[in-house]
């Protein structure tokens, strides 16, 4: 027996099955594979020789299980997550944490009456690039970002070939570029800039084939502290890319996923410093993930996202419909 914590991943489709394998070579933690789908389960078992269940309540039963990674379609999130925080687990949710906010008191009241971690999947938060250029604005050395913009996008057939067969489909099950991809931009831009006060969406099916949701979203947002930031992100464009950058009164810092890089310019120097940083492939990000999520079981600090970044991401999916619908800007309340 050994006596390595055990960590229940609840959903084995895409994104359960990449923290399956990542969770599991950490080395760090056992890993159950939970799924209501028995081939699903097969799989799991045969390719990484872990135990599974077809039930994750009774799964959690087992002492040694402290952790759950829920990653089943979003309209599941909140609930599941409320049970397994009152059951005594660890719990780290994959984004978006919801599509409204019902139930939102319930979860942050059982999060808070816990002494459990509770942490939004928003992978950003385990990139290098990001944690860099983080690191160097929170220094203050070129003042508050004043301007920021986040540009984005890539050839989602190519990435996500079944996009037509799962919730992508369907708003009501997470669908659409909003709820899916734009989700990450904007919670890696709140955390780096702080929360959204105020936002204006326009946003369309511009080319996706066998789908209606709109695959195209351009937003111009308001943070609290009064940054204007702009946000673009299409799921067809050819090139995958990310380019993300801040602009504050002393100089501009900027990341680009696809170099693998993050620099700084000082106002009055002449060229970009550029530091390059380790590509780390798929994977990589959900493998530091998996080991921020463990350490933040044991207690240590972690640059998770918090379970109040994710209901504020929550707030900003609605705000986006909202302006849409209306063709107005929105205030996030
Ligand atoms: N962080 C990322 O980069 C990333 C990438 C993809 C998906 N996601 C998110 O992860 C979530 C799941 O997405 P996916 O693409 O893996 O979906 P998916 O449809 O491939 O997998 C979901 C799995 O959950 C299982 N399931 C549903 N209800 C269950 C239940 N009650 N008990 C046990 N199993 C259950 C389904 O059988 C399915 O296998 C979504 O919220 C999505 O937005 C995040």
């Amino acid at each position: 027996m050994s006596n390595l914590p055990t960590v229940l991943i609840i959903g084995c489709g895409s994104i359960g099955e990449r923290h399956l394998r990542n969770f599991k070579e950490t080395g760090r933690c056992q890993v159950i594979g939970c799924d209501n789908r028995p081939a699903i389960l097969a799989d799991m078992a045969e390719k990484y020789q872990v135990e599974t269940s077809a039930d994750w309540k009774q799964a959690m039963e087992n002492p040694a299980c402290n952790a759950v990674v829920i990653c089943t379609p979003a309209p599941s999130h909140v609930s599941i997550a409320t049970e397994v925080l009152k059951a005594g687990s660890h719990c780290l949710i994959e984004k978006p944490l919801s599509l409204n906010l019902d139930g939102m008191d319930e979860l942050t009241a059982a999060h808070q009456a816990s002494d459990r971690v509770c942490h939004v999947a928003y992978v950003n938060h385990s990139r290098h690039e990001p944690r860099a250029a983080k690191a160097f604005l929170d220094s203050g050395a070129f003042g508050p970002v004043r301007a920021a913009s986040t540009v984005g996008g890539q050839h989602f057939p190519t990435f996500r070939p079944a996009y037509r067969e799962i919730y992508y489909t369907d708003h009501a099950q997470g669908g659409g570029a909003i709820q899916d991809a734009m989700t990450h931009m904007v919670n890696l831009m709140e955390w780096i800039t702080g929360p959204t006060a105020s936002l204006f969406c326009e946003a369309d099916h511009q080319v996706l084939s066998g789908v209606e949701v709109e695959d195209t979203v351009s937003i111009i947002a308001r943070s609290q502290d009064g940054a204007i930031i702009s946000y673009n992100l299409n799921q067809f464009q050819s090139p995958n890319e990310v380019t993300v950058q801040f602009n504050c009164e002393k100089g501009s810092v900027k990341f680009e996923y696809h170099n693998c890089r993050w620099g700084h310019l000082a106002h009055g120097a002449e060229d970009w410093t550029w530091e390059s940083v380790e590509p780390l492939g798929r994977d990589g990000p959900f493998s530091v993930q998996a080991n921020d999520f463990l350490d933040a079981t044991e207690g240590k600090a972690t640059p998770l996202a918090t379970l109040e970044e994710g209901v504020q991401a929550v707030r900003f999916n609605l705000a986006c419909f909202e302006s849409i619908r209306t063709g107005s800007r929105i205030t996030i309340k």
